[in-house]
């Protein structure tokens, strides 16, 4: 079978390590195995583990912690995956036939828009659109394009929310919109809600979990909890569903890792999710504003949305070079890792992850804004930056 060229991950795989600032993450900060037990287990008791086979579809203890997170949910709702990545991929193997067509969330991460292409018929787009009313800036549900996604034929329709790459969280009513859509045709919603958990604000968003019946939401703990090294998702799903996606990954990894089964649960504990999530938001909050200096910085050349949730916020940005070219100069010509607009289905665009160090994220953006301004210079143009991205460029650091 030929697929696609899952360009975002396969340049991460290929460059994220060469580099040396690599501000493609989009989680928080990953957190020790120290850091995660402390004053919750003993370390004997982890170290004393053996390493058998967890159970298949994730230990009883997990599932039970993992249903909390979910109203209503219990364990029988529950499969445990080796990522939200896996979790994606089988629910896609398990639901779609050929001829299927999966309406598909654009700028997304786009896993599943090429999943749909390969496991279905064709991933039919709609988009996410920046949009600006009374004096507020925000990214809305296309309406128009999603009613034109959305036909008999759709299977599936994926959401991605809080969504990657914009930190963009879709209000109520565009929820209803899409619920009501799905009602009509009768297909399945996949919520990939890996990102659920990194509020700015502190306040969880709202799940597509009961909202229908046909609803799937995929999640883990890579991002809003920081243990993407933990390789640990999930599904939640109508027990005849996680049964039959649990038959689909029997050809796939078989069975979490049981250490990353066994730290999932302890992370997943009602009272330990709240101080893991803490930690995220109190690394966001102070992040963030940072950030938002340096971009305040080039403001004639961005446009910027505040992101809702997730460590990573996406600028527009007004400069003469293509999103593919901006992408391979920072690369090779001053070793940044960024993604652009293309890997997100975007045009101009750069995604900027915050979750990480973020004194070494400037850093790695004061490269960034000298690039920028010799692309500006150009051969007549006169550098034109406010006092801010000076005191970047001469590596003044600015007061959060
Ligand atoms: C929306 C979304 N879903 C899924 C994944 C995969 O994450 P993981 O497999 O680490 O849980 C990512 C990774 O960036 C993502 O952004």
């Amino acid at each position: 079978m030929r697929i696609d060229r899952f360009q975002m991950e396969r340049e991460q795989s290929l460059y994220e390590n060469d580099v040396d600032y690599n501000l493609s993450e989009s989680g928080v900060l990953p957190i020790s195995i120290n850091e995660l037990i402390e004053g919750v287990a003993d370390p004997d008791e982890i170290l004393s583990l053996d390493l058998k086979y967890a159970p298949s579809n994730g230990s009883p203890q997990l599932r039970e912690h993992v249903a909390t997170f979910y109203e209503g949910a219990t364990a029988d709702n529950v499969l445990a995956s080796n990522g939200s990545s896996e979790a994606n991929f089988v629910s896609m193997w398990a639901l779609l036939e050929k001829g299927d067509r999966v309406a598909c969330m654009v700028p997304n991460y786009m896993q599943t828009w090429g999943l749909g292409r390969h496991f279905g018929s064709a991933s039919d787009t709609y988009r996410l659109v920046e949009l600006r009313e009374g004096g507020r800036a925000r990214w809305a549900l296309d309406i128009a394009s999603f009613e034109r996604a959305v036909t008999r034929k759709t299977r599936l329709i994926v959401v991605t929310n809080p969504n990657n790459p914009t930190g963009a969280v879709l209000t109520e009513e565009e929820m209803d919109i899409i619920v009501r859509a799905a009602r009509r045709v009768n297909a399945w919603i996949l919520s990939d809600e890996v990102y659920r958990g990194a509020e700015l604000s502190g306040s969880l968003s709202p799940t597509f979990w009961n909202r229908y019946d046909k609803v799937l939401v995929v999640s883990g703990l890579s991002k809003a909890f920081g243990m993407p090294g933990l390789r640990l998702g999930w599904i939640i799903a109508p027990p005849a569903t996680v049964q039959k996606i649990w038959s689909y990954q029997d050809y796939t990894t078989l069975t979490p890792n049981v250490l990353s089964d066994k730290l999932a649960t302890i992370a997943m504990e009602p009272g330990k999710r709240k101080q893991l999530l803490a930690r995220t938001h109190s690394i966001l909050n102070r992040n963030l504003p940072r950030l938002e200096e340096w971009i305040r910085g080039y403001g004639e050349i961005f446009s910027y949305i505040r992101p809702v949730a997730g460590a990573i916020t996406t600028v527009r940005y007004s400069l003469p070079i293509t999103p593919r070219s901006l992408f391979n100069r920072l690369r090779l010509e001053r070793s940044v890792l960024l993604t652009v607009g293309p890997h997100h289905g975007l045009g101009r665009y750069i995604r900027i992850g915050y979750g990480y160090d973020l004194d070494r994220t400037l850093e790695g953006l004061t490269r960034v804004g000298e690039f920028i301004e010799e692309l500006q210079r150009g051969p007549a143009r006169k550098v034109k930056t406010t006092r801010a991205a000076a005191a970047h460029r001469t590596g003044v650091r600015a007061q959060a």
